[in-house]
């Protein structure tokens, strides 16, 4: 997951009259999921008369959502509230109220302490019960408003459903959540307790919002999970359907070219899920398959529930069934009692696959998670060290995949205007931004193009007439 911010724009609300708008401001911290769930809060907001805008500063709403997968990411809430009590007292001082929710899961884990230690906190709302945004707010006009449980209706089937109006603005790929909560208790983790125990959205839900998406322009679709591949929802005659079914329904959607799924488990790497690469061409090639440690030692104390030679299998028969697949990772170095052994150890393990990219971090202690308890913690030092080689390596391998690239022709979705004029942006099927020059008529097609230079984050490309040589992995 990468650590992004998004910013939700604003939008006409048809019904509200024009002046008398209240402004909601949504700042999301964290991973995709909460990216995708700020635009529903968005979504939500927008239905309730709010004009969704981009700064703090003129907001009637102010929502954070937050991030606790690790200590800085949750200490960020704690600064941003802050900042946002002085602007509410100067805002109160003009005679203006503005009031301060926060979602997400430092929401979730540490409600109570946030209302605690923030008086201008007006509202805590946890990840599951965002749905109800509409009556918290109400509640929260006339006093302080926490709510934190997991409800026991389906979030999902309680959202509004998605404006075409807000689709468009978003652009040509999206993200759609179709697994939430995790029940695997990696040591390190805190998202089984803060997301919850697993849930898998029903596939009706899933394809109904898939083809609303595919009828407002979107052709690329990331499906969102903590622990995607271990979906298992409910089909129309009440099976039991995998992600490999899914993929294979929501890619006979017209319009949807292109298909992605993110974050999965190597345990979870099922045989059907394999064979989907091989045969749904709109699945791109390129998965991202965390495997944190290459030390069985540690991955044993992190609870992964495989070694390092059964992601090397797994990831050989990827391999096998789709031969030009690129593959990424998440990495923790100084997990408790993490030897130097055990730090070249997972040296080794992203030699022997070579990746396109990687996220990687340095162990952070969560509290109420097994890891945070055990007394061997690592030196900070030391984790710095490690992680500095391992970002190195992984650097290296990122540069030699896109260098490797230069000269090959692929497939560009383009998704928006470049930074110059006369330059269009998109994305090859691995991900990778690309930008080249062409009109903006192009947007939301896919047009096969020359890779001509890298630079640090993205590549340069110029169009061509033939077709792609996808096919063939660039190392
Ligand atoms: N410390 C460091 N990294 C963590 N991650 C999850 N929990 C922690 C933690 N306590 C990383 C894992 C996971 C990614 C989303 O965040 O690598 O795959
Ligand atoms: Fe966290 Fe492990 Fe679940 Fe991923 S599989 S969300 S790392 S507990």
């Amino acid at each position: 997951m990468s650590e992004s911010l998004e910013l939700i724009r604003g939008e006409e609300h048809p019904k509200a009259p024009a002046l008398s708008k209240p402004r909601a401001f949504i700042k999301s911290y964290g991973c995709q999921m909460n990216v995708y769930d700020a635009e529903r809060m968005g979504d939500i907001l927008a239905l309730e008369g709010y004009d969704l805008a981009d700064s703090a500063d003129a907001a009637d709403l102010v929502l954070l959502n937050t991030c606790h997968i690790r200590e800085r990411a949750s200490e960020k809430v704690f600064s941003e509230l802050g900042r946002l009590r002085t602007l509410k007292k100067a805002r109160g001082a003009e005679g203006h109220d503005m009031l301060i929710g926060v979602a997400g899961c430092v929401a979730q884990a540490e409600g109570r302490e946030i209302m605690r230690r923030q008086s201008a906190v007006d509202l805590v709302v946890g990840p599951q019960s965002y749905h109800r945004l509409p009556d918290l707010l109400r509640r929260a006009r006339n006093g302080r408003v926490a709510e934190t449980d997991f409800p026991v209706e389906d979030k999902f089937a309680e959202l509004p459903p998605l404006s075409e109006q807000r689709i468009r603005q978003r652009g040509v790929a999206a993200f759609v959540t179709v697994q939430e909560g995790c029940d695997k208790f990696c040591t390190f983790c805190v998202v089984p307790y803060t997301r919850g125990a697993e849930f898998s959205r029903p596939v009706a839900q899933v394809v109904a919002d898939v083809e609303r998406l595919a009828r407002a322009g979107v052709r690329e679709v990331t499906l969102l999970g903590q622990n995607v591949n271990a979906y298992h929802g409910e089909d129309e005659r009440g099976r039991t359907s995998s992600l490999a079914l899914l993929i294979r329904r929501l890619a006979e959607i017209p319009g949807i070219s292109r298909l992605r799924y993110t974050t999965s488990h190597p345990a979870d790497m099922n045989d059907d899920l394999i064979a989907a690469h091989r045969e749904v061409p709109a699945l791109m090639p390129y998965l991202h398959l965390p495997v944190q440690s290459g030390s069985d030692r540690v991955l044993a104390a992190m609870n992964r529930k495989h070694g390092a030679a059964h992601y090397l299998e797994i990831i050989g028969k990827v391999r096998d069934a789709r031969p030009d697949i690129a593959l990424s990772s998440d990495f923790i170095v100084g997990f408790p009692g993490e030897s130097d052994a055990d730090f070249e150890a997972t040296l080794a393990i992203i030699r022997a696959v070579d990746y396109a990219g990687a996220f990687s971090f340095k162990y952070s202690r969560r509290p109420g998670t097994p890891g945070a308890e055990r007394q061997d913690q690592i030196d900070e030092a030391v984790k710095e060290k490690r992680l500095a080689r391992l970002q190195g390596l992984l650097e290296e391998q990122r540069q030699a995949f896109n260098a490797a690239s230069v000269g090959r022709i692929a497939d560009v979705l383009i998704e928006k205007k470049g930074r110059h004029s006369g330059q269009i942006a998109g994305r090859t099927p691995y991900l990778q931004a690309i930008h080249l020059d062409g009109p903006e008529e192009l947007i939301g097609q896919i047009v096969p193009v020359e890779i001509v230079a890298t630079g640090p984050n993205s590549l340069a490309g110029r169009r061509v007439n033939h077709g792609s040589s996808a096919g063939e992995c660039p190392t």
